[in-house]
């Protein structure tokens, strides 16, 4: 059955007009820019089926950043216009020269993409990327991306294989560091960072590279928390929580999605027809192209939806994949199924064209060639190394001051003796975190080295022990505890326990890290603890055992200055985290947007005490409640909400519709001694609807800054907008509701204000 009859036979009769890498007719953004489709089409008349393909076709060059590299001579394709793409070429000089053998040798000389995975930071590494969320600053964030283009497309890199959009709920799974947390909203807010920070405002500036939504989709759904594992979720669920943020990339013009490895309720994400096409190209109008993960056409195979590389060829080609990672598949069976008739070479034509647009959008048949003395000029710029600085200081999420029921011990003040104690404390290499890209150890100003810098002889230093393993003897960090006022303890996770394929199944601190934390509190000091990781861990013992805990991350070249100026409050903490920290991992997974049993323990679900009744919804040995809620975040400040009010209490559903709104507002106040910035969050619940619906949804946020004793009112709007869901229909509409809102400073605090949604 040749292809475009299948896709006929899938998809509802609107859509069928809708062709696979999109017709041109199809709602155009920004992307492709004007003018790109005339010349696609101008080049795609003259090139052979062979050429077509060859376009759809990515290898790798060098590092295997998957199982295996597939032994192709790449200069040879190169040569007759066989490979569309290559990644994983680095340098200028090896960019170049690729490009070289693709322009000068090839009979059309069609330039090539190169990509590469430009995740946080090129070679000026950035906190990881679920630490720059924790910043509640998107602009922030687009700045680091907008540099991490700057430095890449300095080296040639015009296709980053970032943002990675995946909503993640579970952190046993390694890349929940690559992402920006558990919330659809802040998700989408996200992406469309990343995407306008990597694709600049005009894809022509030889600075602009194009950024890839990955991986669509519910990749960060694991079973288990198990890289690469099986996802089953409901559509409703897929739509409402897993598909917003490549929604937000699309939306701000990204050029590319990635396809993931997983199934999706029984259907490889690689080769689903329902998400690449109906949804990506018919609902939202998607006119870049889907390049699959590494090999996942050839996973076809072994999750059983093909017996052979050419079923799997076609089963993803037909779905929506246009371009082929590293499986070598395409190359080997597009040119054939076509001539035997089970695909229409005008399907192949509209995902060529996709990809040749991105191409002309680039500007690389004007410019294909990057300028190699430029990288000395633009990597780790004093600029650029600033911003690392500004987005580490940012990401840091103060979980703990003056516990437990001590006073504050944060900031440390500057004429106190400190130990700093711990693994992590001069682990240069750690502080990369991993998709560290050109990140090197040797630009990485380390804790140990900062706080040396600034306290000199009253720095005492002892490692303590490795990560993991190493000997059990704590004499030395004892002594060092022991001779001074505080003792800082830098502790966590090694870079490669998180990232791809490094699922844990504990999530506790590990090695001999808390029994060394133990050893050290028999000197009886204040301990503060700098947790870096690429996960939340579950850090309840710790909780209960030291003063202050920082939630570090991983943060990049500048963790030592930007660690050294906030423990000794040059400037204040302010991130608040996107990710919900469990107190054991029984609990997980465990997030704030969840919905509400049947049979609620009371008080705790609500905030308050539970009640301690039989037969409800709770474990015989832990409580409901995570140990640091969604949303949470200290500083050296505090700050007071007053109850949140509604302008009206009452709107009906047509004005809704219509575009009538409720003002929410609360008065924050900072209560305590010094200026410091609070993010204010906007949270809703919806009752009486025709679906449950979660105990609470962020719907917006403010990072604002008060002097202590200033007060400034919040305010924000509900509509429509706020109040859609996907209902029981499978409609995204608003309903008549008893709506519930929150301005908090977490997704567990605020006193709300109720209001009704009328028929
Ligand atoms: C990862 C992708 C990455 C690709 C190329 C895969 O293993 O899942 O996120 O972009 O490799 O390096």
């Amino acid at each position: 059955m040749p292809f475009s009859l299948l896709r006929g036979l899938a998809l509802s009769l609107a859509l069928v007009s809708l062709a696979h890498g999109a017709g041109t007719d199809s709602p155009a953004g920004g992307f492709p820019p004007p003018g790109v489709d005339e010349r696609a089409d101008a080049l795609l008349k003259r090139m052979t089926l062979e050429e077509k393909v060859g376009q759809l076709v990515q290898f790798s060059n060098g590092k295997a950043t998957g199982p295996e590299n597939v032994a192709v001579d790449q200069n040879e394709l190169l040569a007759r216009g066989g490979i569309g793409s290559i990644f994983n070429a680095i340098g200028a000089k090896t960019v170049n020269a690729m490009q070289r053998i693709a322009v000068e040798k090839s009979r059309l000389g069609i330039p090539l993409l190169m990509g590469l995975d430009v995740i946080h930071g090129y070679r000026t590494t950035f906190p990881i990327p679920l630490g720059l969320a924790a910043s509640w600053d998107p602009k922030l964030v687009e700045r680091t991306a907008r540099v991490a283009a700057i430095e890449a497309s300095a080296e040639g890199i015009r296709w980053t294989f970032a943002p990675m959009v995946d909503i993640a709920r579970d952190p046993r799974w390694g890349r929940i560091m690559e992402g920006n947390g558990e919330d659809p909203y802040l998700g989408a807010i996200y992406a469309g960072a990343y995407v306008r920070g990597f694709q600049g405002s005009d894809l022509r500036d030889p600075a602009s590279i194009l950024a890839c939504a990955k991986h669509y989709v519910g990749y960060g759904g694991a079973e288990a928390g198990r890289d690469y594992n099986s996802v089953d979720i409901s559509e409703r669920m897929l739509r409402d929580v897993y598909l917003p943020p490549f929604e937000g990339a699309k939306n701000a013009d990204v050029a590319t999605f990635m396809s993931a490895f997983n199934t999706l309720s029984g259907v490889p994400a690689s080769a689903n027809h329902f998400t690449l096409t109906t949804v990506l190209r018919g609902e939202w109008g998607f006119r870049g192209f889907v390049v699959s993960d590494w090999t996942s056409i050839a996973e076809l195979i072994p999750h059983g939806i093909a017996l052979d590389g050419r079923t799997a060829a076609f089963k993803a080609f037909a779905a929506g994949v246009d371009m082929d990672m590293q499986a070598n598949l395409y190359a080997t069976h597009l040119v054939g199924l076509v001539r035997e008739g089970r695909l229409e070479e005008r399907a192949i034509d509209d995902s060529v064209r996709s990809v040749l647009r991105t191409k002309y959008a680039l500007g690389l048949f004007e410019n294909p060639y990057c300028d190699e003395s430029l990288a000395e000029k633009v990597l780790l710029s004093k600029e650029h190394v600033a911003l690392a600085r500004e987005a580490a200081e940012a990401s840091f999420v103060l979980l703990q001051n003056g516990g437990p029921g001590g006073p504050p011990v944060l900031p440390l003040g500057a004429d106190k003796a400190v130990a700093l104690i711990g693994p992590l404390a001069d682990a240069a290499d750690d502080m990369l975190g991993e998709w560290a890209c050109q990140g090197n150890k040797n630009d990485v100003v380390t804790l140990r080295a900062a706080l040396s810098e600034r306290l000199g002889s009253k720095l005492l230093y002892a490692k303590g022990t490795e990560i993991v393993g190493g000997v059990k003897d704590f004499e030395e960090a004892l002594a060092a505890a022991r001779q001074a006022d505080v003792v800082v303890m830098a502790v966590g996770e090694h870079r490669h326990m998180s990232g791809e394929a490094a699922s844990r199944s504990s999530i506790d601190l590990p090695g001999n890290q808390r029994a060394l934390i133990e050893a050290v509190k028999a000197a009886g000091k204040p301990v503060v603890l700098v947790v870096f990781s690429g996960r939340p861990l579950a850090l309840s013992w710790e909780a209960a055992n030291v003063s202050a805990i920082l939630q570090a991350w991983h943060p990049g070249v500048q963790a030592g200055p930007a660690l050294a100026r906030v423990l000794l409050g040059d400037v204040p903490p302010a991130g608040k985290l996107t990710v919900t920290f469990p107190r054991s991992l029984g609990q997980v997974p465990i997030y704030y947007n969840h919905f509400k049993t049947g049979r609620p323990i009371g008080g705790e679900d609500d905030g308050g005490k539970d009640s301690g009744a039989r037969f409800q919804s709770r474990y015989i040995d832990e409580k409901n409640s995570p140990l640091f809620p969604f949303g949470w975040g200290l500083t050296y400040t505090t700050f007071e909400y007053s109850p949140t009010t509604l302008s009206r209490d009452r709107i009906s559903l047509a004005d809704l519709n219509a575009g009538k709104t409720i003002t929410v507002e609360a008065t924050l106040t900072n209560t305590g001694p010094q200026e410091c910035a609070e993010i204010a969050q906007l949270y809703i619940r919806l009752r009486g609807t025709s679906v449950a619906r979660p105990v609470r949804e962020l719907k917006g946020f403010e990072k604002i800054t008060l002097r202590p004793g200033e007060s400034r009112r919040v305010r924000f709007a509900i509509g429509k907008e706020q109040c859609e869901f996907w209902n029981i229909d499978m409609k995204h509409v608003a309903e008549p509701a008893a709506l519930t809102v929150w301005i908090a400073p977490h997704s567990a605090g605020g006193t709300p204000a109720d209001g009704m949604i009328d028929p």
